[in-house]
């Protein structure tokens, strides 16, 4: 089972790599099973159903979300029937749409968990907890599960990593939009890398306009931030490969494309 995950797609011009790479990584590493961390897809700020279904069309089959899931009102006109979208599961009890997620691939199936961070973040409730609960319901099921942990500090998500280590087949963090080079394997089969990095402009501050964020830098004042649409872009990403029947992970490595690292089919 090999499983590719995708890193917070920023505006349009993290959807266009996506699309312009996605068919080439796919004929490359055979994926099975394809995640994409869409919480920036719209403009930065949330994710619509047309971009939704885009990137289902685009070969993707599970969208994990984060902080910015509620940022475009009309998600919740659609959430709730999104099967192939998760939220992180520690909102409050009552928050439209779900935060696990089960993926039929092959035979198999795959638990998709979207869980948020507490630290430098809006208070939710204990992610450590929720992941209890949701890998006990997930066992009933299958052995494979993949957790994307939208969370801002590296202990935080190093601490979960740990907690979860042997009883989640992979670990991955998103939100701070830098990749990390720490990928490993937690010694009870856990795949883990701190951070997936972003999708979208590489020449900008997280993929949003540079200057503005200057600005808010030097003034403190409030700065409207735009997703420059020109420029240079980036695609970051991991792939898993999980034995199937154990749950285990047995690779994970890191996927970054952009001018400085160039794709090599
Ligand atoms: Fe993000
Ligand atoms: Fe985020």
């Amino acid at each position: 089972m090999r499983i590719l995950f995708v890193g917070d797609v920023v505006g349009s011009p993290g959807r266009d790599m996506v699309t312009e790479y996605m068919p080439k990584i796919k004929q490359k590493y055979h994926p099975n099973l394809t995640i994409i961390n869409g919480e920036n897809a719209a403009s930065g700020k949330g994710i619509t159903q047309k971009i939704y279904q885009q990137f289902m069309e685009s070969g993707a089959q599970a969208i994990t979300l984060g902080n910015h899931a509620w940022d475009k009102r009309e998600i919740f006109d659609f959430i709730d029937d999104a099967n192939n979208m998760v939220r992180p599961a520690n909102f409050p009890e009552g928050t439209p749409g779900k935060g696990m997620s089960f993926m039929k691939v092959n035979d198999r199936e795959v638990a998709v968990i979207n869980l948020q961070g507490r630290t430098f973040m809006s208070p939710l409730e204990d992610p450590f907890k929720v992941a209890d609960e949701l890998i006990e319901e997930a066992k009933k099921r299958t052995n494979i599960i993949f957790v994307d942990f939208h969370a801002e500090a590296t202990s935080e998500k190093l601490a979960l990593a740990w907690y979860l280590n042997g009883r989640v087949s992979a670990i991955v963090g998103t939100h701070t939009h830098v990749q990390t080079a720490d990928e490993r394997i937690l010694p009870n089969g856990t795949a883990y890398i701190t951070d997936v990095g972003m999708t979208g402009p590489y020449d900008e501050i997280l993929g949003t306009d540079k200057e503005a964020v200057i600005k808010k830098f030097q003034t403190s004042l409030p700065v409207r931030f735009e997703i420059p649409k020109k420029g240079r872009t980036q695609l970051s990403a991991c792939l898993i490969d999980i034995d199937k029947e154990s749950g285990r992970a047995t690779s994970v490595k890191r996927i970054l494309i952009n001018d400085d690292h160039p794709f090599l089919d």
